[in-house]
């Protein structure tokens, strides 16, 4: 059942202390009507307002339009599609790899809506089509470190982070950017155990979202994002380890101080804020010196693990004069 991510931890909350489904469900649409005043409202720069289309699995929309973008894509051999989407990491689905696949594909992640909040001048409810209409999505294949030392190499389809951020209007107190995973223990089977403290959240420091190779995903391989890849809208942070990339997103909020995120929270001495993949500084309990390619078989061999998980002339700047061991 658990992945070394995980320890065998006590549930922290008794199951009785469990807001019960149809409550639950109630709290929602009461939510869902708030959300839906904020739609008529708020006007994101360079779009007009669109209806939310009728819902859909990804399988049933036109495929993406995209371009691929050389600049920023490795020239190593992809991981094989099925590898990509059958050995995943989604707890919210369930703690083995192979529970994300067999547990969201009835997830319903269309129609959506992202909330922006805090320290920006443009925020409200947008649907996810307000928030994808003007940007042109490219297909970059990244290197993707995950923390429990495998790693994968991803044409993803998407566009820069900071293109998106900007049209929000960031404040100057805007120092961090927070990102949350829905919330939906009907939907998503594994928020009824108390493996994380739900809903899963991330964050990054504005310079770090802003930074080109941060890509907000909605596809890959060519197609949108399976369910269990965390459809229809994830982060991915290639120069950061795997648990920092944040799937299934409903809510951006900027702030002024850092904020709190779930494997941080859940075991702060084992994952840090930062999570940039660095092959010298070991996890706890495991080494972080080498890393084991999917695909290449179980007994390849492991490969030495790069600074930054290999951009470090890309990022390196952005962390100039922090000591990396204590800001890991
Ligand atoms: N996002 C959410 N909401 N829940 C998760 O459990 N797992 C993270 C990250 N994003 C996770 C998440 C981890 S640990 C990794 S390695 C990547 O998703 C895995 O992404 P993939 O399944 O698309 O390879």
């Amino acid at each position: 059942m658990e992945g070394p991510m995980t320890r065998r931890i006590q549930p922290r909350i008794a199951p009785s202390e469990i807001t019960p489904e149809a409550v639950f469900r109630d709290r929602r649409r009461v939510l869902a009507a708030l959300g839906a005043a904020a739609l008529g409202g708020a006007a994101l720069p360079g779009l007009g307002q669109s209806p939310t289309p009728a819902g859909g699995a990804a399988s049933r929309l036109a495929p993406p339009k995209y371009a691929r973008s050389e600049r920023w894509s490795t020239k190593e051999t992809p991981t094989s599609l099925e590898d990509v989407t059958s050995y995943n990491n989604f707890y919210e689905f369930g703690t083995d790899k192979a529970d994300p696949k067999a547990n969201a594909q009835k997830f319903r992640a269309r129609p959506w809506s992202v909330e922006v909040a805090g320290e920006a001048e443009v925020r409200g409810r947008f649907t996810l089509e307000d928030i994808l209409r003007p940007h042109a999505l490219e297909e970059r294949v990244y290197r993707f470190r995950c923390v429990e030392a495998w790693s994968m190499v991803v044409p993803w389809l998407g566009f820069p982070l900071g293109d998106l951020l900007q049209r929000f209007k960031p404040t100057s107190r805007a120092r961090y950017v927070e990102f949350t995973t829905l919330l939906d223990p009907g939907q998503m089977p594994g928020q009824r155990s108390p493996v994380l403290d739900w809903p899963y959240a991330e964050g990054l420091r504005m310079d770090e979202a802003m930074h080109p190779l941060a890509l907000m995903v909605v596809g890959v391989y060519g197609q949108w994002l399976p369910n269990q890849n965390g459809a229809p809208l994830r982060l991915v942070v290639p120069w950061k380890y795997g648990f920092k990339s944040i799937k299934s997103i409903v809510r951006i909020r900027f702030t002024e101080r850092e904020p709190r995120t779930s494997w941080n929270l859940s075991a702060p001495y084992e994952y840090g804020f930062y999570a940039n993949v660095n092959p010298a500084v070991d996890h706890p309990r495991w080494s972080q010196a080498k890393e084991r390619r999917l695909g290449t078989g179980f007994f390849a061999t492991r490969t030495d693990t790069l600074p930054f998980n290999g951009y470090a002339a890309d990022v390196a700047g952005l962390y100039r004069g922090m000591d990396l061991r204590r800001y890991f």
